[in-house]
């Protein structure tokens, strides 16, 4: 290594944090939120698998930022033990787990009694299970041995408010918030930090996909967002145990030391 790489990799440090040593898995890091904050702790020298469907263009956004594409389906059963094997070859463990992958259920958005059982099975494949799933087989390795970790949970206002025509991805959120309380109260003591997060409303293909006509002007970066995020992932993954809320609205996180 020459001192321009090393002055390149302070660089990238100073801008994104230092979370050398860390161990990090993103679901859905392909693209929007995912990709951004995999990009960051890979910048800021943690080792990071991302984890999205479509492997080409997982791998294109990927392309020299040092983290490790696994291409699965977080909402299929059968793709848990394999994402976890793969996990735990690779990075031996896992220190920070983020459940950032979603399904908006059906795109355009549609009333309750419009939408098929099927439109809400596959939100709460994703954003439910998947995350359910995941946890259980990466957390039985950590606890294993003996190592604490933070999982984090992207939440959305849509947990709590029940906007008209968001039923599917509404009522997954709010069970995925409720699961991240539960998971946080049940294994305080073992050292495991959950918390649910809403990033607020980004310029993403999800977004877009619920709402064609949205300003993007009006919408947050979301590579700043993830910026802002790791250092939070990182003061919440601080705080003494059971000290701090187990869910931040968009607002609430970027007030909170
Ligand atoms: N954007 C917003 O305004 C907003 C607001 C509030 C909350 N959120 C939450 O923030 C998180 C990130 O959203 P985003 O807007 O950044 O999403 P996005 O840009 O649409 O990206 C979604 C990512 O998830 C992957 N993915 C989707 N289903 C998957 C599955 N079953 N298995 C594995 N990977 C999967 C996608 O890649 P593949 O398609 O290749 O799998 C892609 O990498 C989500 O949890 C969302 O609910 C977003």
């Amino acid at each position: 290594m020459n001192d321009s790489t090393t002055h390149q990799g302070t660089a990238r440090q100073e801008a994104w944090g230092d979370a050398r040593g860390l161990r990090v898995v993103v679901t859905g890091g392909s693209a929007g939120l995912g990709l951004g904050l995999a990009r960051g702790y890979a910048a800021a020298g943690a080792r990071v698998v991302a984890i999205a469907r479509n492997r080409e263009r997982l791998e294109r956004a990927l392309a020299g930022s040092g983290v490790l594409p696994l291409a699965a389906d977080v909402s299929e059963k059968r793709a848990i033990h394999r994402i976890s094997a793969e996990v735990i070859e690779v990075l031996g463990g896992v220190d920070v787990l983020i459940h950032n992958a979603s399904s908006l259920g059906p795109a355009p958005l549609k009333t309750l009694l419009e939408t098929e059982c099927e439109e809400v099975e596959e939100a709460l494949q994703t954003n439910v299970l998947g995350p359910f799933r995941l946890t259980r087989a990466l957390l039985g390795h950590t606890l294993a041995h003996g190592r604490g970790a933070t999982v984090v949970t992207l939440s959305s206002d849509a947990a709590v408010n029940p906007y008209p025509s968001w039923g599917a991805y509404s009522l997954s959120k709010a069970a995925l918030d409720q699961m991240t309380r539960i998971w946080g109260r049940e294994l305080v003591e073992q050292g495991v930090r959950f918390v649910a997060v809403d990033p607020g409303d980004m310029a993403t293909a999800l977004h877009f996909a619920a709402l064609p006509d949205a300003d993007p002007d009006g919408l947050l970066d979301p590579e700043e967002v993830a910026r802002e995020l790791i250092g939070f992932i990182g003061r919440y993954g601080a705080a003494a145990p059971g000290s701090a809320p187990a869910r931040f609205s968009a607002d609430a996180w970027r007030a909170w030391a």
